[in-house]
């Protein structure tokens, strides 16, 4: 999967065993599914998923890792990607804009892209099959890429891996049904009902369309105009997200959580965003009781590197390299507040004496908790 700000890779386990823990959670709506690494996770566990986001690529991760069926779609889909997989260079509109006056990638494995792409348009497959095919290309140029992890700088010098030969895969799909949306957060909330809603928005300044703007030009193909050293879509220009602003995001959740058909939620937050801990239980208290449980995480892959400027040289110094991840559990029962977060609990437990097994040295979980 593709490197994402925000993705919850490392706590996928805890989220299952989350929603697991509710009464009811055989449908479950994931409002902001990123990567649909959560998503996809639930998936996995026989549920009916149904995963939203509002940028084009992100909804196309969906429509592969949650709506397609691989029963119904596998095999084409092999067979595809090892046509697309010999279809020779030729450079075009993402070798121009991404590897010449950006240089996020190098321009042999740019044409090869520009090659590939053209060849899946032209093909007109059917939405899911074409998915399979676009985000197998999105991770195949990730893997090659030369960035720290956001797409607002390239790096000086070519990152190592930028030196390897594109290399298709066909990405991991599971079998059964789903469903993914391409609507905002607040019209997904308010069309679909699901016994469970996992809520991870946005939470801090930095917009995903800015940070992955080659995803979306490439997965959107319509060669927009670029500006910048970056050379961002123009339209990051008047892009903007409610939950990117410190002064909106408050009434950004509100109407999320006011517009929220679901009967229990799981919602992330980072202890870095522009809402604290107490200001989100009280919005979350109109919907019922809510439970908080904080994980001790990783800061994203970037701020692991180091601060770069938008020439990619190192500047400045990483404060810290840890920060909280909470995790707020909403329902009206009490009951069902108190065992998901004891399953929470556990489940950090269980992942923190299994890493200190592996280490062979013991380590206490770090987390901590509280109920309303
Ligand atoms: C923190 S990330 C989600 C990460 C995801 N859970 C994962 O593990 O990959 C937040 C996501 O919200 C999406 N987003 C931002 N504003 C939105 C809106 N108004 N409606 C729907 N999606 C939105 C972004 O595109 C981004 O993918």
């Amino acid at each position: 999967m593709i490197k994402y700000i925000g993705s919850k890779r490392v706590l996928v386990p805890h989220i299952v065993r989350a929603i697991s823990a509710f009464p009811e959670s055989g449908r479950v709506l994931d409002l902001f599914s990123g990567t649909s690494r959560v998503a996809r996770g639930l998936k996995e566990t026989g549920r009916h998923v149904i995963a939203n986001d509002h940028l084009a690529y992100a909804a196309t991760l969906a429509r592969c890792y949650v709506q397609a069926d691989a029963g119904r779609w596998l095999h084409e889909a092999t067979q595809l990607i090892a046509e697309l997989a010999t279809i020779a260079p030729e450079p075009g509109y993402f070798t121009k804009a991404f590897c010449e006056d950006a240089r996020y990638f190098q321009s042999k494995n740019g044409a090869r892209v520009d090659a590939i792409r053209e060849e899946i348009t032209r093909r007109a497959l059917p939405p899911e099959l074409e998915a399979i095919a676009l985000v197998s290309l999105m991770e195949a140029a990730d893997r090659v890429d030369s960035t720290t992890g956001v797409q607002m700088a390239y790096l000086k010098q070519w990152a190592a891996r930028a030196y390897n030969d594109l290399q298709l895969r066909v990405p991991a799909i599971l079998p059964g049904a789903g469903e993914a949306l391409h609507l905002d957060a607040v019209e997904a909330a308010s069309r679909v009902e699901a016994d469970i809603a996992y809520i991870d928005p946005p939470y801090n300044q930095h917009s995903y369309m800015g940070n992955y703007h080659v995803w979306e030009s490439l997965v959107r193909w319509d060669k927009p105009e670029t500006y910048g050293i970056a050379n961002k879509r123009v339209q990051c220009k008047e892009y903007k997200s409610d939950f990117n602003s410190k002064r909106r995001i408050r009434q950004g959740l509100r109407d999320v959580f006011d517009a929220v058909l679901c009967k229990h939620l799981l919602v992330s937050f980072n202890n870095e965003g522009h809402v604290d801990r107490e200001e989100m239980i009280a919005l979350l208290s109109e919907k019922g009781h809510v439970g908080v449980v904080a994980v001790d995480f990783k800061r994203y892959v970037g701020a692991q590197i180091g601060i770069h400027n938008p020439n990619g040289e190192k500047v400045g110094k990483v404060s810290h390299l840890r920060n909280k991840e909470y995790f707020f559990v909403v329902s009206e029962r009490r009951d069902t507040v108190d065992s998901v977060v004891r399953a929470i609990e556990s489940s950090i437990q269980d992942a923190a004496l299994a890493s200190s097994a592996a280490k062979g040295k013991r380590k206490g979980h770090e987390s901590e908790r509280r109920v309303e």
